[in-house]
């Protein structure tokens, strides 16, 4: 039974450690997921891998059918979701390449699909998303970071925003006084539509540049890119030690 889902971002568009058994195309009401759902052995563990910019990393983020791949996880049987993000960081203490396991979300997107509620109900729905992460799944993430002798920032506000250009040094001090430690583009709707489904979601985020006006330096797609595969060492360490505590 492979009810273990990880979603990958930025920099986790294939998934190297992972023994793939099969790939299948799933279609559902919603349309096409991102990419085939990949089936396989990872740490000894069964893992349905998606990576939600599809497999040549060619789907932006605000073109993203998050209901389409979430559902698809849904009909397997996943019942457990980590989530891998590329973020920018706000807060002094999240540098380039340190991960972070954050406890609360602000959602700036917009024009998104973000609700499986709209047609055809019985009546109207609303779910509880006051504490939009699974605590069980956290407390893993944090044990596992642990066992890896990670330095992970644990908790903090992940301002997602529209994308996909970069944000201005002003919109960053905005999130900032509203609270957010790190940004990024993809943590909404996803995490609201795992909630919907009643899927446990938590996100593993990593920092690939300081966020806008954070840096000393201009933010180059060489600088992210070389973060992107430092950070990437990081997470999957995590999440080979994450395999061992679930
Ligand atoms: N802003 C928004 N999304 C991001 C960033 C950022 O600085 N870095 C990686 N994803």
């Amino acid at each position: 039974m492979n009810s273990i889902a990880i979603i990958g971002g930025t920099g986790l568009t294939s998934f190297a450690g992972l023994e793939i058994v099969r790939k299948e195309v799933v279609r559902t009401p919603y349309g096409t997921p991102s990419a085939p759902l990949t089936y396989g052995q990872y740490c000894g563990k069964q893992i349905i891998f998606l990576p939600r910019h599809g497999s040549r990393h060619n789907i932006p983020p605000h073109m993203i059918n998050y209901r389409a791949n979430l559902w698809a996880l849904h009909d397997k049987g996943v019942q457990d979701i980590i989530a891998v993000a590329a973020v920018g960081g706000i807060d002094a203490a999240i540098n380039p390449t340190k991960v972070v396991i954050p406890e609360q979300i602000i959602d700036y997107t917009y024009g998104r699909q973000q609700t499986f509620f709209e047609k055809d109900l019985v009546s109207v729905k609303h779910v509880d998303f006051s504490q939009p992460y699974d605590a069980r799944l956290r407390q893993h993430l944090l044990t596992a970071g642990h066992e890896a002798s990670l330095e992970l920032f644990a908790g903090g506000v992940y301002g997602v925003t529209q994308g996909p250009r970069l944000e201005t040094a002003a919109e960053i001090d905005r999130l900032e006084r509203d609270g957010c430690q790190v940004v990024g583009m993809t943590g909404m709707p996803e995490a609201a539509l795992a909630r919907e489904l009643g899927i446990n979601y938590a996100h593993c985020a990593v920092a690939v540049n300081w966020a806008a006006g954070r840096g000393e330096q201009a933010i180059t797609l060489e600088s992210i890119q070389q973060c992107t595969q430092q950070g990437m060492i990081k997470v999957r360490s995590l999440l080979a030690a994450l395999m061992a505590t679930l």
